[in-house]
């Protein structure tokens, strides 16, 4: 009988679910959606009890899929960072606070004070920022300490869904890294940075390798989804690891670009490696014992999307009458601009930013207007923008002498596009190659679950086995000498604002 896995993907706009055969292969996929809650300026929050929802309907129109006693085995990947707290009953208190929310500038300088910066870094890798869940926890505390008082569990996104699954608290050692809690070179909890926060052991899910058994399936869920009671969840990791497993980045000199609402440039690393600026993140690996770089940008597709619903009313109209895609009718506008946009240069700073500069004051910005500009040129400026700013983590890990291998593996929505596609290519001056699995994070998490209940052999050899080239983009001579130029007025912008995006910050 043909064995089977799911993975599934907890992401910001909906919950993704895969289901993998024995070779490898995609049979099904499902996702559900559900809203992102923004009460307030710098603010992002979701109902944990909606992701729950969603992830049960992606699960049963899986399973109908199969005989469900074929199924193997669980991996769970999602958004990282955000923050679930639960009281002792396993009832949420607080909606969950996600990667992306801003606002907990006066926690960090607080973890920056009381523990000292130089510690946080030394034991995390990484400084503490505003979108990890460390502060957000302070902020509850320093914010509601009516609810504070009765937390007894404060659960990463997927790991809230294991808790549902299986009743039980566990995590991966990638997903941990983000919490500014962990001690990244000894892969477990910081005792020492919990102390001094006075943030109880107790409150944190135990930490695991991502391809290991964390729990298995419990009966009452076997009733509402049809999968078997104990089938095995293993820890699975952050959606940024999944991804990279998903596209295979499991050795050195592998790269991977992913192009979704975040945008992230990831490196795999067999030693701890250290940015000593912290303008990349250090996190473990999903590969046991293995560890990555990355660099984090906040709003990639995000910033096409936010164009696509201000500016884009248009082309949302044409593509409901005709059937199509917007975002392809805006790519194909963007085509007919002049590379470079006639000057308009984009930053991508929307959400804030977190690599290279953690800055949540930090705003978009189209540099460069004149009477002159199109649309077709703000379409394209948002393209060049967010890939200036993942060229600028590619440019530090050259900076810091990261082994390079020569190509870059691209996923996500913006990688469905032949033009950006191109365009990331030129303007960062590496080869881009697209694979033939497009199912990301998800897709990693079923490889980890295959991986971790021996269906498939150890991780490395999996993604060898499974992981397919379909086309590569090769960077253009001289398209990537303009670009370059355009590159370095594009970071001057930043460091010419940055004191205008606090001022403007006071006021709204
Ligand atoms: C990674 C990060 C994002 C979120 C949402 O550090 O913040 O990738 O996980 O996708």
């Amino acid at each position: 009988m043909q064995r089977y896995v799911i993975g599934i993907d907890l992401g910001t706009t909906g919950v993704k679910s895969v289901l993998v055969d024995e070779k490898g292969k995609v049979i099904d996929s499902c996702v559900e959606g559900y809203p992102l809650i923004t009460p307030k300026p710098l603010w992002a929050q979701q109902d944990p009890e909606s992701w729950w929802q969603a992830t049960i309907k992606s699960l049963k129109s899986l399973v109908s899929r199969i005989n469900p006693s074929s199924l193997v085995g669980i991996g769970l990947t999602g958004q990282m960072h955000g923050s679930v707290f639960l009281d002792q009953n396993g009832n949420i208190l607080y909606p969950a606070i996600l990667w992306c929310d801003q606002r907990t500038a006066r926690e960090c300088d607080e973890i920056n004070e009381k523990v000292g910066k130089e510690k946080i870094f030394d034991i995390t890798c990484n400084p503490v920022l505003t979108g990890f869940q460390a502060p957000k926890i302070l902020w509850l505390k320093n914010n509601h300490p009516e609810i504070y008082k009765n937390v007894k569990k404060v659960l990463l996104p997927k790991d809230y869904i294991r808790f549902r699954l299986t009743g039980e608290f566990a995590t991966d050692v990638s997903d941990a890294s983000g919490t500014s809690l962990f001690d990244v070179k000894k892969r477990n909890w910081s005792q020492e940075i919990l102390d001094i926060l006075e943030i109880p052991l107790q409150w944190l899910p135990s930490p695991f390798e991502s391809v290991e058994i964390t729990a298995t399936i419990s009966n009452e869920i076997q009733n509402l989804t049809g999968i078997p009671a104990g089938v095995p969840v293993v820890a699975g990791a952050g959606d940024q690891a999944a991804g990279a497993i998903g596209t295979g980045i499991t050795k050195e000199k592998l790269i991977s670009i992913s192009l979704g609402t975040s945008g992230v440039v990831f490196a795999f690393s067999d030693k701890v490696f250290v940015d000593p600026k912290g303008r990349l993140h250090t996190f473990c690996h999903a590969v046991p014992g293995k560890w990555h770089l990355m660099g984090v940008m906040l709003s990639a597709g995000g910033s096409f999307r936010w164009f696509r619903d201000v500016l884009g009313t248009q082309e949302i109209e044409q593509a409901r009458a005709t059937g199509k895609d917007p975002y392809e009718i805006l790519v194909s506008l963007a085509e007919k601009a002049p590379r470079g946009c006639d000057g308009v240069v984009f930053l991508p700073y929307l959400a804030g930013e977190r690599c290279p500069y953690p800055d949540p004051n930090a705003k978009g910005v189209f540099f460069g207007l004149s009477l002159k500009t199109t649309k077709a040129d703000l379409i394209r400026a948002v393209l060049e923008g967010v890939s200036f700013g993942l060229r600028d983590s590619v440019e530090i890990m050259k900076e810091i002498g990261l082994p390079f291998g020569g190509h870059c593996r691209v996923s996500g929505g913006g990688a469905r596009s032949r033009f950006w596609t191109q365009l990331l290519a030129d303007i960062i001056g590496e080869k881009m190659v697209r694979l033939v699995s497009e199912e990301g994070p998800a897709y990693g998490a079923a490889l980890l679950a295959g991986s971790g209940t021996k269906i498939f052999p150890e991780i490395e050899k999996t993604c060898d086995m499974f992981i397919e080239i379909k086309d590569e983009f090769i960077p253009e001579k001289t398209n990537y000498e303009f670009y370059t130029k355009i590159y370095n007025i594009f970071r001057s912008l930043y460091s010419q604002l940055e004191g205008s995006f606090d001022l403007i910050a006071e006021l709204f």
